[in-house]
């Protein structure tokens, strides 16, 4: 046994094909599609509509996507009855795996093998669960979507009960689109693993739920933003960042297992970042957030990831922290459902192998009688 390959993490291990994502030469495709130009031509209606169908939608697919998200928002009476009965310091991303968990037993797509349909479901679902939970922490009722509006601005919609302006509702579509979907991260790998037991697509996403919400994986972007309002000044930010590099602590929003030059997708919001803070007057947070991002690059040649960007994109959003890795399964539940479908189209059980290292074999002790 001990003569096989052992990567830990599995580190450059194929675990599986696929043609709904790659990273290309340090370059993210969805589906052959580059993320750059998605992300500047497309919104994250479309970018799901791709993952899910394999195609860009045209004008009359594209509504009728839209029509049917809207048709699947409603949540039923029981899971706004569960979700008041989760307690107020509970965190979101529990609420999120109880909730999608509950609105399983009240699945209305009639035909439950049309994975694609429940996919849709589940999209429309997973935002209108984080927007009821965030009104009722709030002491408000869950609202009743609009329909008509983009995903991202229905959202924003029911959570705060007015629509958002054009600038939020398009800056968290972009963050949308870039969250949508990673080839063979945790999350994904986990939601493949799950089906490929038969399993179904509910249990699939609860666990990649499960997986996301740790700091290392999709939690980044809450424990990134927690470590920049740390700091009241970019002095206080490059104290800590020398104190944190000489003592070899991670700093969360940087690295990466597959991009070890930069993080595309964080440069990409990086850009919008830095318009929305310059349009807000939040100089000191920018200059906070390079004085912890310069020697990171420049002296650990280690890149922020998109989770780092995206911290404090939302932050400066106005929305609260306890949405950043929410609002990342709202948008990554589309990649999951569609490496679901590829992993149940062509199935064969994961089953590694394990090196041993306990003791050799030894025969029980006998008692005293
Ligand atoms: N801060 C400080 N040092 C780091 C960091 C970091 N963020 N990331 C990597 N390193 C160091 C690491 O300590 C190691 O050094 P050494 O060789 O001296 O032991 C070296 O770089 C290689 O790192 P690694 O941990 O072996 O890399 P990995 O591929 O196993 O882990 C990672 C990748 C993303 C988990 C890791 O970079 C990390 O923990 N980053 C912080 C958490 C984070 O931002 N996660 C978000 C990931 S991207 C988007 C998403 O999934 O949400």
């Amino acid at each position: 046994m001990s003569e096989l390959h052992f990567s830990p993490g599995l580190d450059g291990v194929v675990a599986g094909e696929t043609d709904i994502a790659c990273v290309d030469q340090g370059v993210l495709l969805y589906r052959g599609y580059a993320i750059e130009d998605l992300a500047e031509n497309a919104t994250f209606e479309e970018a799901a509509h791709l993952l899910l169908y394999g195609e860009l939608p045209d004008a009359a697919a594209l509504t009728a996507f839209k029509q049917r998200l809207d048709g699947y928002r409603p949540l039923a009476p029981e899971v706004v009855d569960a979700l008041r009965l989760i307690p107020k310091a509970v965190p979101m991303m529990d609420v999120l795996r109880t909730a999608v968990s509950m609105t399983g037993h009240f699945d209305p797509v009639s035909d439950t093998a049309d994975l694609r349909e429940r996919s849709v479901w589940l999209t429309a679902q997973i935002a209108s669960i984080i927007a009821a939970r965030y009104r009722l922490l709030n002491g408000q009722e869950p609202l009743n979507a609009k329909p008509g509006l983009s995903h991202a601005a229905q959202l924003l919609y029911q959570a705060n009960g007015q629509e958002p302006d054009e600038l939020h509702a398009r800056l968290l579509d972009l963050t949308l689109v870039l969250y949508a979907e990673h080839e063979f991260n945790a999350s994904t790998f986990t939601a493949r693993v799950i089906c490929s037991t038969l399993s179904d697509l509910v249990s699939a996403v609860v666990g990649a739920i499960g997986a996301l919400k740790g700091p290392l994986h999709g939690g980044a972007n809450e424990a990134a933003m927690e470590m920049l309002t740390q700091f009241k000044t970019a002095a206080e930010a490059s104290a800590w960042i020398k104190d944190a590099l000489a003592h070899k602590r991670k700093v969360m929003g940087f690295g990466h297992r597959v991009y070890k030059h930069g993080d595309h997708r964080a440069r990409i919001l990086e850009r919008e970042l830095r318009k929305l803070a310059a349009s807000l007057g939040a100089h000191e947070w920018m200059a906070i957030y390079d004085a912890i991002k310069e020697p990171m690059v420049n002296d650990k040649k280690i890149y922020p990831n998109l989770d780092y960007p995206c911290g404090l994109t939302y932050y400066l959003l106005g929305l609260p922290l306890d949405l950043y890795t929410p609002l990342f399964v709202a948008a990554r539940v589309t990649g999951w459902c569609a490496h679901f479908m590829e992993q149940a189209a062509n199935n064969r059980i994961y089953r590694p192998l394990s090196r041993y290292t306990g003791p050799p074999a030894r025969p029980v002790p006998a008692r005293a009688k």
